[in-house]
């Protein structure tokens, strides 16, 4: 069976993400800052062939580790989701550098060291997928995003097309996924004006928000063989949102 790890697996996005591969037929190791918060989302959406790893994504220790784990556990490491990501909700002017620079440390440091370790790996096995969550705002200046979630998710985007094209000659596809709202309950939450809700909904062309099983249906995608020819490909899943 083949192997996938998925950060930020007990998140809104990583859960459907991680049941997903799994129905795809992946052993997921869900990862996390935590081991119990990947074991409570595991109880709580029932889910099967999927493991809980601590994974704090900005530690490269942690990663060292996770990857040691998987290889020693499986002898494969196929497929590499980098979903965890933040977005502290400060707008430039107001963003303090500690701030900026945290927003970097999650959303991008995170995944140099992701494709600096899982490189090595996939090289000695003849391969792998490495699918990147950035967002519609890694494609676009979106009016409603701060600038620092923008630029991390920008970092994202192109990191991922280098990666794609200096390693695809070792069978190693990176491609990123760029959702625009996604219905969580998070974004419910935040969302709770129905004003800031109306405008959400009314940038996306298709005219209602992106669902969790929307997203891990394209990393689904991207994740299988079907996708043996598609590298460095930035795949919108925002209803068109993207397109103006
Ligand atoms: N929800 C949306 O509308 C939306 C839209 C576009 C892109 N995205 C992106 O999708 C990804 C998932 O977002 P979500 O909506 O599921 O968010 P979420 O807050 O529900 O989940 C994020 C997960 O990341 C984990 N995490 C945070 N810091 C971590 C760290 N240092 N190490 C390991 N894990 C850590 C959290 O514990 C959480 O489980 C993010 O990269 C986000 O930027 C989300």
């Amino acid at each position: 069976m083949k192997t996938a790890i998925v950060t930020g697996g007990a998140g809104s996005l990583g859960k459907a993400i991680c049941k997903k591969l799994a129905s795809d037929g992946f052993i997921v190791y869900m990862t996390d800052i935590s081991e119990e918060r990947c074991l409570d989302a595991i109880k709580e959406i029932h889910l099967e062939n999927v493991r809980a790893k601590k994974l704090d994504v900005t530690e490269e220790a942690d990663w060292i580790s996770v990857y040691d784990d998987v290889m020693s556990e499986e002898g494969s490491v196929d497929v590499v989701v980098n979903n965890a990501g933040v977005n502290i909700r400060f707008d430039i002017e107001e963003c303090s550098v500690e701030n900026w620079d945290r927003m970097f440390q999650i959303n991008v440091r995170s995944i140099f060291l992701s494709i600096k370790h899982a490189l090595p790996i996939m090289k000695a096995q003849g391969g792998g997928s490495i699918i990147n969550i950035s967002s519609v705002c890694g494609l676009v200046g979106h009016r409603y995003t701060n600038e620092s979630y923008t630029a991390t998710k920008g970092a994202v985007t192109l990191l991922t097309k280098s990666v794609a094209a200096r390693y695809g000659k070792f069978n190693i596809r990176c491609n990123s996924v760029h959702p625009s709202t996604v219905k969580t309950e998070l974004v419910n939450n935040f969302l709770s004006d129905p004003e800031r809700m109306k405008e959400r909904v009314e940038e996306v062309p298709l005219g209602h928000l992106a669902t969790p099983a929307d997203v891990a249906a394209a990393v689904s995608f991207l994740a299988s063989d079907e996708a043996a020819f598609i590298n460095g490909v930035q795949l919108p899943v925002d209803g068109g949102t993207s397109c103006d």
